[in-house]
């Protein structure tokens, strides 16, 4: 027998829409993807704060939290990874449902593994932002020591280096890490945010 037989769906009285008619504005998926030192971590704290400040509701779950936790049995291979997005993907979709702007700032390397969350979603319920740093610069950056330690084998399968990094061919937005400054590239995702009618 499947796990899930057996099992029925129980609507709430309260719906999505009523609680963004509470919040006063819609709910999304915030969706940073690119290599570690990107600064999808960055980015993305900055952005909450920026949106918190205008009285937007949100939550940030970031990749190395979540595998403090949520995720602590899943490592880095292909699997795990794609198990560690399809969980984050879950959780994403019940905080759009509890009305919130969920920021996630995870590697997410395959673009299969992203696209399955945004089928998750509705539409436009999941705006992917590529953030965009060569792995050069990346590398340079190496604010955790982790691109020397790929570089001298203490390190298997780490992306860019011996593992696999899919950009998205149609991101909803993307920053240019290595070019722009922080504060130009969270009023580029406000810019956009605003313009789709997600803020006022
Ligand atoms: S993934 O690919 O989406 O499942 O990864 P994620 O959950 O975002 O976790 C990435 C952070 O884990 C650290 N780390 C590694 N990254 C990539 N490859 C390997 N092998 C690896 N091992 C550990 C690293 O600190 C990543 O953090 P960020 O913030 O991206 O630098």
């Amino acid at each position: 027998m499947a796990k899930s037989d057996n099992i029925v769906w129980h609507d709430s009285k309260v719906t999505k829409e009523d609680r963004q008619k509470l919040n006063n504005h819609k709910s999304a998926v915030i969706w940073f993807t690119g290599l570690s030192g990107s600064g999808k971590s960055t980015v993305s704290v900055e952005l909450e704060k920026e949106l918190h400040a205008q009285g937007v509701r949100t939550y940030r779950l970031d990749g190395d939290n979540v595998r403090h936790g949520l995720n602590k049995n899943l490592g880095f291979s292909p699997e795990d990874r794609k198990e560690n997005i399809r969980r984050i993907g879950e959780v994403a979709k019940l905080m759009v449902d509890a009305g919130l702007f969920t920021l996630t700032a995870f590697i997410s390397p395959y673009r299969e593994d992203r696209d399955e969350v945004r089928e998750l979603l509705e539409d436009g319920e999941f705006i992917e932002i590529f953030v965009n740093a060569s792995v050069e610069t990346c590398e340079s950056r190496d604010p955790k020591g982790l691109y020397k330690k790929a570089r001298a084998g203490e390190i298997k399968g780490f992306t860019g280096i011996d593992a696999p990094y899919e950009a998205p061919k149609n991101p909803e937005v993307t920053v240019d890490t290595d070019k722009q400054s922080l504060e130009e590239s969270v009023q580029q995702i406000v810019a956009y945010l605003k313009e789709k009618g997600y803020v006022k």
